[in-house]
């Protein structure tokens, strides 16, 4: 058996359709949608995994209607000011990854204290994606190299793949080993572009609202089970 992956990104999909399902609103699948959310942190702090990488807000979803992007943006205050405490106790380093100024301010001023009540814990990174696009990451970083480029701060010859890294949201954090996308669709769906060069895709048909531990042990399993080879051979 392979080693567990270190980083764990996931496209929780499938809310929509599962209220649907039930017959309920479009927010109440969102709302089963945190439960999970809340099993699938736990299990990865619980058993070692080094980085997990949630999409929670994506800077396509405002586009959505404003009931939705409301109720999204009340569930994100709810989680944390509920978890916070827990999340802390466990050791988990809260990090938001996206444009956190475009966030409504008692969104922004939530998520900024949590980064920083959990900025010195030494557990596992749990990023969370908000108002998060991978080609606005991409772009960003390349504009922040352009500046220390024009500031004489790095030569043409210096910039390499690690220090542009260190210019993106995951600065410090191990790339994507396992990306899972539930709900069937096939897509990345401009999520983690850069940090997914390597990474290991798991489509799992279950909408995220029935995905549970048990799935996502099996999940893991399925990728311990691969063989990686990073564009070389087995021998
Ligand atoms: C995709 O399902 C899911 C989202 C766009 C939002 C995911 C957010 C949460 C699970 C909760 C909020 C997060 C936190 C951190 C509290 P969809 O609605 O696109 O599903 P569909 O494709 O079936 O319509």
């Amino acid at each position: 058996m392979k080693p567990q992956p270190a980083h764990v990104a996931i496209i929780m999909d499938g809310n929509g359709r599962w209220a649907k399902k039930h017959l309920l609103s479009v927010a109440s699948g969102h709302r089963k949608g945190v439960e999970t959310l809340r099993e699938i942190i736990r299990f990865s702090s619980d058993n070692g995994i080094k980085v997990l990488t949630l999409f929670a807000f994506s800077t396509e979803n405002w586009s959505r209607s404003k009931e939705e992007v409301s109720a999204l943006m009340q569930l994100i205050l709810e989680y944390f000011k509920s978890e916070i405490d827990e999340l802390h106790k466990n050791n988990v380093i809260i990090r938001i990854i996206g444009d956190i100024d475009g966030l409504p301010k008692l969104q922004r001023e939530t998520v900024l204290s949590a980064m920083q009540k959990t900025a010195s814990n030494t557990g596992m990174y749990l990023n969370i994606a908000l108002n998060y696009g991978g080609r606005g990451e991409i772009l960003s970083a390349a504009k922040k190299l352009c500046k220390l480029y024009k500031d004489d701060k790095i030569s043409l010859d210096d910039i390499n793949e690690d220090n542009f890294q260190d210019l993106l949201y995951t600065k410090g954090q191990p790339p994507v080993d396992l990306l899972i996308r539930t709900s069937g669709e096939m897509r990345i769906s401009n999520f983690l572009l850069y940090q997914c060069a390597y990474a290991e895709f798991i489509f799992n048909p279950v909408l995220w609202p029935d995905y549970t531990v048990e799935e996502y042990k099996k999940d893991l399993k399925a990728y311990m089970d691969r063989d990686r080879r990073f564009g070389g051979r087995t021998q």
